[in-house]
């Protein structure tokens, strides 16, 4: 069997903290947990079934005070892995028979999302084949078969005299048609006329299992689509032809099979926000929402259940689960003590300092600065930062967090966007230029409300 992980799964724990440390600062334990479990399950591909079986995935729960990185580390995994992987927030689910999403859309989502990107692959697999088919059919229209004489009607050197000048032309014209040289011309296609407009059927448990397409009903019973003819220009008929192509050549049911199988395998569900069901009691809350039910409720599924979807049934026994939460008011000892046992990984983040601030704010891929940079610069005007600037902006964030509220790193977008609101304001009138942004100015800005502890708790 072809191994179904990709190459960019294929990275070692350290290539994958590599690749987190340029988007998060810090963090270590907390990255090398995740780059283990990542990598643990490309291990035990390479096992024997029955050994692969056995193995199951040690799930992780991620502590630490909120806005320090643990949902960032969730998006880069996503974005680093080809395993289907869902992020989703744990206070959303109600028990089942409350008003609210039901445990088991976790899964269904997972598949789906696997589904899609198993369709991206084939077709990225099949455009090579959808074009050459796409070529063949246009070839088709522009030089029809019908003025291919019959080979009975005609004398049987003279057949082959008129066969060759045909298939010469047919060469020409694809000549032409891979040079795109006939794209303006015009030629009539086939499309198939599907007069429904798609009705979704909705429900409120679980939508997505009931949301049926009407136009997907209809073709079996009044056996088949219908089909009408339409003049347009070769090059828009490339593409239709060619969507039309792609999804033919798509097996939906292998394409189920492959997305369920990648699913059970390698499939990862980030649980965010864990720690607004822990408690025991429903309490404050009211009756509606038990918290505690909704723990029962994801028992099953992170302990190994089958969940059956549209698609087919899907086993959760090898889904890794990676929960997070600030654990503020309550702790992981609140969870209910089977569910407790099922994230036996348990790493702290740490809280941000001074230094992690000043770090954040230039380092990442996608640090702050240079976001504004890129953002002004579409502006013509080149923003600089001094290194007192930066270190101003992280001393103010940490002030600010112990004074007030502490928001982590959540508390240099704010401050940054205050900083910056009059260069932002004016960038487009002030036109192309330089600036450079110190210390004082960062102070000039900031300084008065930052000062101001009222003040600062509703700007900052
Ligand atoms: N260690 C870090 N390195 C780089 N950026 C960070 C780091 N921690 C936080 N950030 C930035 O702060 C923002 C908030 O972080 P994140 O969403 O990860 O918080 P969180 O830990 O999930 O908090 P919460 O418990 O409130 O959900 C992110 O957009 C990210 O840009
Ligand atoms: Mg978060």
């Amino acid at each position: 069997m072809e191994n179904p992980l990709s190459t960019l799964d294929n990275l070692t724990p350290k290539e994958i903290v590599a690749e987190l440390d340029k988007y998060i600062v810090g963090q270590k334990a907390a990255k090398k947990a995740v780059a283990i479990a990542l990598r643990n399950r490309f291990r035990r591909q390479c096992l024997p079934r029955e050994i692969a079986d056995d193995i199951i995935p040690k799930n992780i729960l991620m502590i630490g005070p909120t806005g320090v990185g643990k949902t960032e580390i969730a998006r880069r995994l996503a974005k680093l892995t080809k395993s289907p992987f869902i992020k989703i927030e744990a206070s959303k689910f109600t028990e089942v028979g409350y008003v609210g999403r039901d445990v088991e859309s976790i899964i269904r989502d997972l598949i789906r999302i696997a589904i899609d990107q198993t369709k991206m692959d084939k077709m990225a697999d099949n455009v090579e084949k959808a074009r050459k088919n796409v070529e063949e059919r246009l070839l088709n229209v522009l030089l029809p078969t019908a003025q291919k004489p019959s080979p009975v009607a005609v004398e049987e050197n003279e057949t082959a005299a008129v066969q060759e000048s045909f298939s010469d032309t047919r060469e020409k014209l694809r000549k032409l048609l891979r040079e795109d040289k006939l794209s303006d011309r015009m030629v009539e296609i086939e499309v198939r006329a599907s007069n429904f407009a798609p009705l979704e059927i909705f429900s409120s448990s679980g939508v997505e299992e009931i949301g049926i397409t009407i136009g997907e009903m209809m073709p079996n019973i009044f056996g088949g689509m219908k089909t009408r003819k339409r003049r347009m220009s070769v090059a828009e008929a490339k593409e239709y032809l060619f969507n039309e192509e792609q999804n033919k050549l798509l097996d939906m049911d292998e394409i189920a099979k492959l997305a369920i199988q990648q699913t059970e395998q390698m499939g990862i569900v980030f649980l965010d926000e864990i720690d607004k069901i822990a408690g025991r009691e429903s309490g404050s809350h009211g009756p509606m929402v038990s918290r505690e039910g909704v723990q029962r409720d994801l028992l099953p599924i992170i302990e190994g259940t089958t969940v059956n979807t549209k698609h087919g049934m899907v086993k959760t026994d090898h889904i890794l689960f990676i929960g997070a939460g600030a654990f503020h008011v309550a702790k992981p000892a609140d969870l209910i003590p089977e569910l407790q046992g099922r994230f036996p990984i348990r790493v702290e983040l740490d809280s941000l300092s001074k230094e992690d601030f000043m770090r954040i704010l230039v380092e990442p891929k996608n640090a702050l600065t240079k976001q504004y940079q890129h953002l002004l610069g579409t502006e013509g005007l080149e923003i600089q930062f001094t290194q007192d600037a930066i270190e101003e902006i992280a001393l103010m964030a940490t002030r600010i967090n112990t004074s007030n509220e502490n928001i982590g790193a959540r508390r240099l977008h704010t401050i940054m966007e205050k900083a910056l609101e009059e260069i932002s304001y004016d960038a487009s009138n002030v036109g192309r230029g330089q600036v450079t942004i110190d210390s004082s100015y960062i102070r000039s800005r900031v300084e008065s409300i930052a000062g101001d502890s009222d003040l600062s708790k509703y700007i900052l």
